[in-house]
């Protein structure tokens, strides 16, 4: 495992900063291990978020207000002049996504989900709108605010709110259109993420290029799609589910000690090139239902991204019949069959966690909510290097996996365990969205549901563990 991990880093971070880079740099050169250690001095506020409608119908103004400050001194850092953002292989991005009950990101590429037709790779089917390399797309201060570039915060007409000072805030505004995909948008996620550099820090591995990323922890804030004219305010509470815990669950293994089945120590949970870190909140506005590794793939089926799927897939290498393989940033093979599950895998409390009353965030049903899972966006993708690749940016031609299926079937992926799911269950591998729950419909609850014969909880042998009850 250590090896084609170490492999995928490389490839990952070489083509990253390659992809990123301003000045020339000696191709083989590698990326230093990402500096942990400086992470203390940086920390990402998503301080407010404001929207408007604009005229056209569909349409929304959003306004992120933003900082980066270092909990060491509590002074926030100029990322227009400070040496970590102003470095080679910086960057600073801000994501916007929808709905935070369910995330699908439909129409942030534009609201009629006219497919995207190019020749260059990188284009995902459900991706929220990315403002990138914030700490470079800046906008004079003369000119007016432009959508996708960063401002810095000079009133608090601009910046209402922002704590506990105008010094060193930032702004960026992007108009977005959602579209309904199974429940009407109400309510959006913004996620902050990117990297600076281990540079004019103590302790840095490199004082020349290619410095080591620093990797911060993602931050994210949700708001509500307000009915509104003027700019407002709009901050809320995470309105989606509770599923799984990073800080009380994921990082009691992803955590630099813990050690793996060969001795090694466990990763800490960085993943894209040190720009995401540490918050599944940010995970899910990408590793949605709908999301696949359409994005660099020129071959083979698409590999479902949903994180009910590939979590699970990813962990349970040991007990799956088949390879869990997703073609990664610049078209690198990251094949996760050699990871071993150092614990228990039909303990799903190593990652779940109890509801208030004692139901477990691993039983069924599921909410009505939770969408299927994207296995074939109905893009064209296998085409010659340089041809025309077609993505179909609209999920209602999508082939899904229902989503009770695609939940059990990431670690049970036996083919007489997919045909119980379909005969007996009436599970489908490749139906669309809208005949879920209404021509085809999942019974697994009646036998798999909590106190019903084949329980969850119980066919795991959960119920005596860690105060579980039924
Ligand atoms: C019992 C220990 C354990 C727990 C709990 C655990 N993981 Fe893992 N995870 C591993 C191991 C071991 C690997 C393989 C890492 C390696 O050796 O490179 C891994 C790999 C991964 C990878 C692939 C990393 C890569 O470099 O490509 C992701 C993503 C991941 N885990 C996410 C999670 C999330 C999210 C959670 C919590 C919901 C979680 N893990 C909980 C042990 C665990
Ligand atoms: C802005 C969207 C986005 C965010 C945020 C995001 N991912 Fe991804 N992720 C993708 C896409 C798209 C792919 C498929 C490869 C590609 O196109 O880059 C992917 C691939 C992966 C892979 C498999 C390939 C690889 O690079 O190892 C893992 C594991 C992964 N993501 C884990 C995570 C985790 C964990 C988080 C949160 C800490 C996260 N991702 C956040 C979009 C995202
Ligand atoms: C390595 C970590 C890990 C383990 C172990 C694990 N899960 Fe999960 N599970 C996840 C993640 C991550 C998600 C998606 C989280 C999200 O959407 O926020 C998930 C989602 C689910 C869901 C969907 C919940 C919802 O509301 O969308 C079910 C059901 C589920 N898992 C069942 C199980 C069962 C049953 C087990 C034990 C046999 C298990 N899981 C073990 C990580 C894990
Ligand atoms: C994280 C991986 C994982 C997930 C997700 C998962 N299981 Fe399992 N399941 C296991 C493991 C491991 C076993 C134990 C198999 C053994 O001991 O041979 C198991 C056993 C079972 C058994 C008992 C089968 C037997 O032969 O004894 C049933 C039934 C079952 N799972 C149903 C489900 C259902 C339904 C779901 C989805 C809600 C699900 N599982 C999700 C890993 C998982
Ligand atoms: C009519 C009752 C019934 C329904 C409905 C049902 N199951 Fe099962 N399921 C069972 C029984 C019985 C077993 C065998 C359990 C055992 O061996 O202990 C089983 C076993 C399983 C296993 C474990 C198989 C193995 O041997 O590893 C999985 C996974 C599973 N079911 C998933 C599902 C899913 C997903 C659905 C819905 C799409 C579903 N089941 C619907 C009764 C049912």
């Amino acid at each position: 495992m250590k090896t084609s991990s170490l492999i995928r880093g490389i490839m990952q971070c070489t083509l990253l900063s390659a992809a990123l880079m301003f000045a020339s740099q000696n191709a083989s050169s590698q990326t230093p291990a990402p500096a942990w250690g400086q992470a203390q001095y940086f920390k990402y506020n998503i301080e407010n978020v404001l929207v408007n409608k604009t005229a056209i119908a569909g349409q929304w103004n959003v306004k992120v207000v933003f900082s980066v400050t270092d909990p060491t001194t509590g002074l926030a850092w100029n990322i227009w002049e400070a040496l970590p953002y102003q470095s080679v292989g910086a960057g600073l991005t801000i994501d916007i996504g929808w709905d935070s009950t369910e995330f699908s990101n439909t129409g942030s590429v534009n609201s009629q989900l006219t497919s995207v037709t190019t020749t260059v790779l990188g284009t995902g089917a459900a991706m929220p709108v990315q403002l990138r390399n914030l700490n470079n797309n800046r906008e004079p201060l003369a000119k007016p605010p432009t959508p996708g570039k960063a401002k810095p915060c000079l009133t608090t007409a601009q910046c209402p709110d922002p704590a506990p000072s105008l010094g060193n805030r930032f702004y960026v505004e992007q108009l977005v259109t959602p579209v309904t995909f199974g429940q009407t948008v109400a309510k959006g996620r913004v996620g902050m993420e990117g990297h600076p550099v281990c540079n004019g820090l103590s302790g840095c591995p490199s004082a020349i290029a290619p410095f080591a990323n620093i990797p911060v922890r993602s931050a994210t804030a949700d708001f509500a799609f307000l009915d509104t004219g003027t700019p407002t305010v709009t901050k809320v509470a995470d309105p989606r589910r509770p599923v799984v815990d990073f800080e009380t669950k994921c990082k009691t293994c992803h955590n630099d000690k813990s050690l793996d089945r060969n001795g090694l120590p466990i990763p800490r949970l960085s993943l894209h090139g040190g720009n995401r870190n540490e918050n599944l909140k940010l995970c899910v506005m990408c590793h949605n239902p709908n999301q696949t590794d359409v994005p660099y793939r020129t071959s083979g089926p698409e590999t479902p991204l949903d994180f009910k799927t590939m979590i699970h897939s990813i962990h349970s290498a040991g007990f799956r019949e088949q390879p869990f393989i997703v073609i990664g940033f610049g078209a690198s093979i990251n094949d996760f069959s050699d990871i071993r599950f150092p614990a228990t895998l039909s303990n799903c409390l190593n990652c779940h966690v109890q509801l208030p009353g004692g139901k477990g965030t691993f039983e069924l049903p599921l909410a009505s909510s939770v969408l299927g899972t994207t296995v074939k966006t109905g893009s064209t993708y296998a085409v010659p290097a340089g041809g025309l690749r077609t993505i179909s940016v609209d999920p209602a031609d999508d082939l899904k996996i229902t989503p009770t299926a695609a939940t059990c079937s990431g670690c049970h992926d036996k083919a007489e365990v997919r045909s119980h799911m379909i005969k007996t269950g009436g599970a489908s591998f490749s139906t669309l969205q809208q005949n879920i729950g209404v021509t085809v419909k999942e019974r697994c609850a009646s036998c798999h549901g909590p106190g019903k014969e084949k329980d969850v909880s119980r066919v795991h042998e959960i119920s005596s563990k860690e105060g579980f009850y039924h």
